[in-house]
């Protein structure tokens, strides 16, 4: 019997300027506030432009607010960076880390993903680690490889249970509309967790959360979600409206 309690999390990516971001926090918190709490924690990820005015916005209410990325470093010359002890500081809980966005637009490689978990984790937050394969890979039979091997090299020092989530977003369901079957995200979740087994121990890697993450949306949310190793999703598109955010929370 699982005692993994599930995570929405709304990756808002780079959208939206202070208006968008203040509506689309509110209309969450007014949800909480006025609908039966969903079975699940919920979390919003604003562009760094965003986060103190959404971490104001959401204050004393259980939407949690969180980065879409840190430096590893905490300090120094480093531009247009930010730290995670400043996201912290800001009011974040989670951080986000290793997005295939960031692989690849950034070149971010495992070490460098992983060196951004451990600061977080240094910062006092849960990081959220992204993994995933592409199309070319997949359709290439490395998907489990691939996916086990991105964990072992990402994976902070220290990671347990409560400090660090995974996401598994295969890349070519990014955006496009088109999710993994209930078959392909089951697979790749179980031989995460086999492989977190291996790394960790079987008592973390079974209260470790992992979550699914590509086109995920109300119509395909319950499925998904009712699988044995998926514990939540990381949601982009769906995550912009709060009634589509709302609906996938309900799915839990
Ligand atoms: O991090 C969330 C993500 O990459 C999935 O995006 O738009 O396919 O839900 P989307």
């Amino acid at each position: 019997m699982t005692t993994r309690r599930k995570l929405i999390a709304g990756n808002w990516k780079m959208n939206g300027l202070k208006a968008d971001g203040l509506a689309l926090a509110r209309g969450i918190v007014d949800k909480l506030k006025t609908a039966p709490a969903p079975a699940c924690d919920l979390l919003v990820c604003p562009p760094t432009s965003l986060v103190a005015l959404v971490a104001e916005a959401v204050g004393g209410s259980a939407l949690a607010v969180g980065g879409q990325d840190c430096h590893a470093k905490a300090s120094g010359a480093h531009t247009g960076d930010t730290a995670a002890v400043a996201l912290a500081d800001l009011g974040c809980a989670y951080v986000i880390v290793g997005h295939s966005e960031r692989r690849t637009d950034h070149a971010e490689t495992d070490a460098v993903v992983k060196a951004k978990a451990e600061a977080a984790l240094a910062a006092g937050m849960i990081a959220i680690v992204c993994i995933g394969e592409t199309l070319a890979q997949r359709d290439a039979g490395q998907t489990i490889e691939i996916n086990r091997s991105q964990l072992r090299g990402s994976l902070p020092e220290g990671s347990n249970a409560t400090n660090t989530v995974i996401a598994y977003e295969p890349v070519w369901a990014i955006g496009t509309g088109r999710v993994a079957t209930p078959a392909q995200a089951q697979e790749v979740h179980a031989a995460i967790r086999a492989e977190l087994v291996q790394k960790l121990g079987a008592d973390t890697a079974g209260r470790m959360r992992i979550l699914y993450g590509g086109s995920m949306k109300p119509d395909n949310a319950k499925e998904l979600l009712a699988l044995p190793d998926v514990d939540g999703g990381l949601i982009g598109g769906a995550a912009l409206k709060v009634a589509d955010f709302w609906a996938i929370a309900e799915s839990c």
